[in-house]
């Protein structure tokens, strides 16, 4: 808290710039007003960017907001909202050579909530040099987003991709009047939010859907994007009609089940449309249920097969993609003590795994030590479902980008700043932990307190990562501004280049963020792996439960999980 003032104190003492763009801002549908803050940015927060999903438009794709007469103060975020935070000194459409570059995040949560709604993007855009605007929507999730029925009633699959595609619709028309640039987006997200990234990318099989080629967005940057079971509409028909039978709504026509469903309380919604097993394989609930389908329009076929053949949009210019060390860690059961656990765990998530699957996996993947507190399956389990859902699907994606159209400019990135604390609770660098040095400590939801535990503390000013802050916000600054992260990227920095395959092996190098923020080139070699000790996270031996760095095996590991990445539904 004391640091937080400290720097409050020092932006009264400094003038406060006038504002080039105005804080109100006419829609049409609606007038907002914004507010200037202090550091030079004005905030829009809640804006409209669609109609409110209730009532008739529960579970229906996204409508146009309503006319609103008088302006309203946007300060607050709602439902199928977004917020704009946007340099005060912009230049809006007036003048249309110094718009500003436009990074659209994304946000995680599993599709089944917003984990990191109300991201404050003033620290990006004060690494920017106050060049970019930044734009943060919001989506539905859970059944709201992601319900689907083929059966009477039909309903509407993927709702929530097209509320991300309806903001980036919204960008397009509207964002020239807070400064931005519609012609230079940048597309971004976390786990779900880079998932959607990917399926935002592959939507209607690559056609951007707006006819004039232009393009919704870019280029792209996503970090630990996740690819969970996709199910088609009809495999997942069961989640509708579970959710219809326990909230009493069976019976009747089609128009009287939806509207049944319609008139159930958020509450009731929510109380019974928690994960159940899925009916294909597995035995327990899967971490998350509700999940985008294979619906054959919005998302026509598998992530992996979309990718493999290069069915994504084109137009795209550069792209960035990358994940943490130890993506599982967060997600696996402390207590999982035996193989049948382990396994058992990675067939409740990924239900099409098959026992000759699970017995080249555990080839692969050999059973290191077990920790203190650990069950002795633990960190096996945890790197298996770390590299089958982030790690090798993040490589995937770097590798379709540079093969099909992105040969100069497909970037990956490895994020191993290791946080004492994380550390020693057994996580090593857990998922999307790098978000909170992208936005910065204080810009994280609950971060404003640094006892909260919401930001790792080795990340604040005067923690031992808080160099790791510039040096990532520099590469992503200088990403959205140029589509290239060297260009202004931040003080000594490595130089970051971008994925190529060299010889006949697979083989690439990507950028290693380190503790401390110190940064190299780090190379992944597919053909020569030596997979001694199995390439997993095992213990440095130390006896301070560190993590070990060494990657050794991971293409070769990463290879096989490409080869069954469809047949497993990814
Ligand atoms: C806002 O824009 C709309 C459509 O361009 C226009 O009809 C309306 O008069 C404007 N409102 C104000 C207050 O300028
Ligand atoms: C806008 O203000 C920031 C500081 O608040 C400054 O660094 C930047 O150069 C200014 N940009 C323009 C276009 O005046
Ligand atoms: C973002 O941070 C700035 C500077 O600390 C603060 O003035 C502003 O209110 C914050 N915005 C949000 C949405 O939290
Ligand atoms: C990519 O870079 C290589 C080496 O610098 C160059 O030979 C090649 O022409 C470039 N390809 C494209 C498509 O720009
Ligand atoms: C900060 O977080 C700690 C730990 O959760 C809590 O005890 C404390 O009350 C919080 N402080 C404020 C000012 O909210």
């Amino acid at each position: 808290m004391a640091n937080a003032f400290l720097v409050a104190i020092s932006f009264l003492q400094s003038p406060v710039p006038a504002a080039a763009v105005d804080p109100t801002v006419n829609l049409s549908y609606s007038q907002y007003i914004g507010t200037p803050l202090i550091n030079g940015i004005t905030q829009w927060l809640g804006m409209r960017y669609a109609a409110p999903p209730v009532g008739d438009l529960r579970f229906e794709p996204p409508r146009d907001p309503r006319y609103h007469g008088t302006p309203q103060k946007a300060d607050t975020a709602n439902c199928l909202t977004l917020s704009v935070f946007a340099p005060s000194n912009a230049s809006s459409h007036t003048n249309t050579n110094k718009l500003l570059p436009v990074f659209v995040f994304l946000g995680g949560g599993g599709f089944a909530s917003l984990a990191s709604a109300n991201l404050n993007a003033s620290g990006l855009i004060a690494a920017a040099h106050h060049a970019i605007v930044v734009v943060t929507p919001n989506y539905r999730v859970g059944p709201y987003g992601f319900i689907s029925s083929e059966a009477a009633p039909h309903v509407t699959a993927n709702n929530g991709l097209r509320d991300q595609r309806k903001a980036l619709q919204w960008v397009q028309r509207h964002i020239a009047k807070f400064g931005g640039d519609p012609r230079r987006v940048v597309l971004g997200g976390d786990s779900a939010g880079a998932a959607s990234v990917v399926l935002q990318m592959g939507a209607f099989g690559g056609d951007d859907g707006d006819g004039d080629g232009d393009g919704l967005f870019h280029a792209v940057a996503g970090e630990s994007v996740s690819f969970a079971t996709m199910l088609t509409v009809k495999e997942a028909q069961y989640q509708f009609d579970n959710l219809v039978i326990r909230t009493g709504c069976a019976g009747g026509d089609g128009g009287r089940v939806l509207a049944c469903l319609r008139g159930r309380s958020a509450e009731e919604i929510g109380r019974h449309s928690g994960p159940t097993p899925y009916p294909f394989g597995g035995v327990y609930p899967p971490v998350y249920m509700w999940n985008p389908v294979v619906d054959g329009d919005f998302v026509p076929e598998l992530t992996y097969s979309a990718f493999g053949k290069g069915r994504f949009v084109r137009g795209i210019r550069a792209a960035v993609f990358g994940d943490d060390t130890n993506g599982g860690t967060l997600f696996v059961p402390r207590g999982v003590g035996t193989k049948g656990e382990g396994n058992g765990f990675l067939r409740d998530q990924f239900p099409w795994l098959t026992v000759g699957m699970l017995e080249r996996l555990n080839g692969l993947y050999p059973n290191p030590d077990a920790s203190k507190g650990y069950g002795c399956w633990y960190r096996q389990t945890a790197a298996v479902y770390g590299e089958m859902r982030y790690m090798c699907p993040s490589l995937f994606i770097t590798q379709a980008l540079r093969r099909h159209g992105l040969a100069n400019s497909s970037y990956a990135y490895r994020w191993n700043v290791k946080d004492p604390e994380q550390v020693a609770a057994g996580v090593g660098v857990p998922h999307v932990v790098e978000l909170n040095a992208l936005f910065g400590p204080y810009n994280i939801p609950g971060g404003q307190n640094v006892s909260s535990g919401a930001v790792p503390r080795s990340y604040y000013p005067d923690g031992i990562n808080a160099h790791a802050v510039p040096v990532i916000q520099g590469y992503w600054a200088s990403f959205i501004r140029s589509f290239n992260p060297n260009e202004h990227r931040c003080c000594g920095a490595a130089k970051w280049t971008p994925w190529r395959v060299g010889g006949k092996n697979l083989a690439g190098k990507r950028l290693l963020f380190d503790t401390g923020g110190r940064t190299e080139m780090e190379k992944l070699e597919g053909g020569s792996m030596n997979i001694k000790g199995g390439g997993v996270d095992t213990l440095d031996g130390d006896g301070e439960g560190q993590w070990d760095d060494d990657d050794g095996g991971l293409l070769k590991r990463c290879e096989y999980l490409w080869s069954i990445g469809a047949a497993i539904h990814q």
